[in-house]
This record gives structure tokens, C-alpha cells and sequence, in this order.
């Protein structure tokens, strides 16, 4: 596996991969089995394998975990190389926002709800980041998880906005056994905060047996999902939403096919987010 530190590294790598379709994975590290899911569909798929690790502190906001986002290059770069990624794009943040740097990109409407209401630059900063690695890699395909739900559409937006030369892939959400949707954040769970997390992934069983049930309604399905979460007093909820899939607004009851419905919680300094989809994100 190659390993650019640089664009300049990159621009010289790239050619190499002559006709080869490129699939590309941006990740900010601290793998896991999450992330390893979508460079396995991207091994599958491509014949270059692109792999980004940059913490990008445009979508951190200013009182967020960027100081101490969990960091591990070395395991990185092992569990990569076991993979067969081609080629792991590692720069830091003076080669991706050369000072000054002034341009950011917006997704109007899609990053204002959910996640947005709360982190108010996230999207901006994710948006802006991987603009510019779609620029730099030019991959015929990118991989992204369900788990940021609102994060793929977004990018599938600005895809679709931008008339960008790329196919955005958006895969299902990687559990642990207990249920708990992998993330590089879980590594800062205590043991007591790693089990009461368990009841976000319970309260999203709870309302897919309500949807089952013939139970649409946003209301009832949003306050059976807040008891489940209230189980346990270390978990205080920030948002629980039912929106509708392609423009992420709230919606009174479930569309079949076209819902997500998410939440997102904290456990002490911790913040997690999970979701479920009623419809395919898969295309
Ligand atoms: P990061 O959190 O490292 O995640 C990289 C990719 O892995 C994202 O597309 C995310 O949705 C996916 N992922 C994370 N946990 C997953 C899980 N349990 N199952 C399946 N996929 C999972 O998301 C980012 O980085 C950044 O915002 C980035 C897109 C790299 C831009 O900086």
C-alpha cells in the first residue's frame, strides 16, 4: 500500500492506476469494522483503492472532541494494508486548508435539521472536505455509511447539485454484537455508558416493531423510543426525529420507503447517533 502524505504524492500516484475504475472511502481513522464494511465494496467493486484518513477540524465546531478524537495511524495503516487498499491519503490540515482559506460549501435545507440543529458548521465542514477529496482522488465511486445518514444524503445532494463525475455508494450500519453501531466514539464510553448506550439502538427496535405493528405515527413512535431512552439516567437524548428520506423533513407519520428515523444522545461527554431506514439508501 502506498502511502501520500501530500497531493503532490497523490497527482503522481493516481495515473497509475491507467484504466482502473477508482473507488474511494474517506474515513477520519480510528478504524473499525464499520469502515472496513465499505473498503471491502469498494475492494469488490474498483480496481484502485483509495483510502483517506484526515480529522477534519472544518466540521468539528468549537467545543466539540477534535483535540481528542481518538488517533491510531499505525493500527490504521495495518488493518489497511490487510485489506488491500492501493493507496491511504493521509494529509494533515495545512495541505488540505492552505492559509488563507476561504471557500466552504453549503447543502441548504439538508443541514439544518437532525444533526445540524445542534452541530451548526458539521455539514459545512463535511461538505467542504469531501468536495475537495472527490477533486483530488476523481473516483469513479465513493463509499459512505448509512450510520451518518444524514451525512450521505447530503453528499448525495451536493453530488447531484454540483454535476460531480462520481457515483456516491451508501452502505448498511456495521453493530457490535450487542446491537451498538460501531464508531470510532464508542472508544470513549465508560463501561456503565457503553451499556446504557445500548438503549439507542433498543429504542429503534422498539419503534421498528411499532412500524410493524401498523403504528405510523410520528408522535406515538418518537415518545415509545424517548421512554426506552429515559430507561437510563446517563443517556440524555438530543434529538429524536422522523423525517422523510430524500429531504430530511419532519413528517406526522411514516412514509414505507422513504423514512429515517434517528436520534442521537449523549452518555456523559460522549454524543452518539444511530438511525433506521425505512426505504434504500443502497442505490
Ligand atoms: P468517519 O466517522 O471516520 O466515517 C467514515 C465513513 O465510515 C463514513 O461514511 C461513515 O458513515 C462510515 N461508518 C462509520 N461507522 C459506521 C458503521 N458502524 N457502519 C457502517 N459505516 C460506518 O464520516 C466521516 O468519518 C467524516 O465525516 C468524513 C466523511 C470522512 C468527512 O470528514
Amino acid at each position: 500500500m502506498k502511502i501520500c502524505r501530500s497531493i503532490s504524492c497523490l497527482q503522481k500516484e493516481l495515473p497509475a492506476a491507467g484504466k482502473r475504475e477508482i473507488g474511494f472511502v474517506p474515513t477520519m481513522g480510528a478504524l473499525h469494522q464499520g469502515h472496513l464494511s465499505l473498503v471491502r465494496r469498494c475492494r469488490e467493486e474498483n480496481g484502485l483503492v483509495v483510502v483517506s484518513i484526515f480529522v477534519n477540524p472544518a466540521q468539528f465546531g468549537p467545543t466539540e472532541d477534535l483535540q481528542r478524537y481518538p488517533r491510531d495511524p499505525e493500527k490504521d495503516i495495518a488493518m489497511l494494508e490487510n485489506e488491500n487498499v492501493d493507496l491511504l491519503f493521509m494529509p494533515d490540515n495545512g495541505e488540505i486548508y492552505p492559509q488563507p482559506y476561504r471557500t466552504y460549501v453549503n447543502v441548504e435545507g439538508l443541514d439544518s435539521g437532525l444533526c445540524g440543529r445542534t452541530r451548526p458548521v458539521h455539514f459545512r465542514g463535511v461538505a467542504t472536505v469531501v468536495l475537495k477529496l472527490l477533486n483530488l482522488v476523481r473516483p469513479q465511486r465513493a463509499y459512505f455509511g448509512q450510520k451518518d445518514a444524514q451525512q450521505a444524503m447530503i453528499i448525495r445532494q451536493m453530488v447531484r447539485d454540483l454535476n460531480l463525475p462520481v457515483r456516491i455508494r451508501v452502505m448498511p450500519i456495521v453493530r457490535d454484537g450487542d446491537g451498538l453501531a460501531l464508531s470510532s466514539r464508542n472508544a470513549y464510553l465508560s463501561p456503565p455508558e457503553r451499556q446504557a448506550a445500548l438503549l439507542l439502538p433498543n429504542s429503534l427496535q422498539k419503534a421498528a416493531a411499532l412500524v410493524r405493528c401498523g403504528v405510523g405515527e410520528s408522535r406515538i413512535i418518537r415518545e415509545s423510543m424517548q421512554i426506552e431512552l429515559d430507561r437510563d439516567p446517563l443517556l440524555v437524548t438530543e434529538y429524536i426525529s422522523i423525517v422523510r428520506l430524500d429531504d430530511l423533513q419532519d413528517i406526522p407519520a411514516v412514509e414505507p420507503g422513504n423514512t429515517l428515523i434517528a436520534a442521537a444522545v449523549r452518555a456523559g461527554r460522549t454524543r452518539l447517533i444511530d438511525n433506521l431506514l425505512l426505504g434504500d439508501l443502497s442505490c
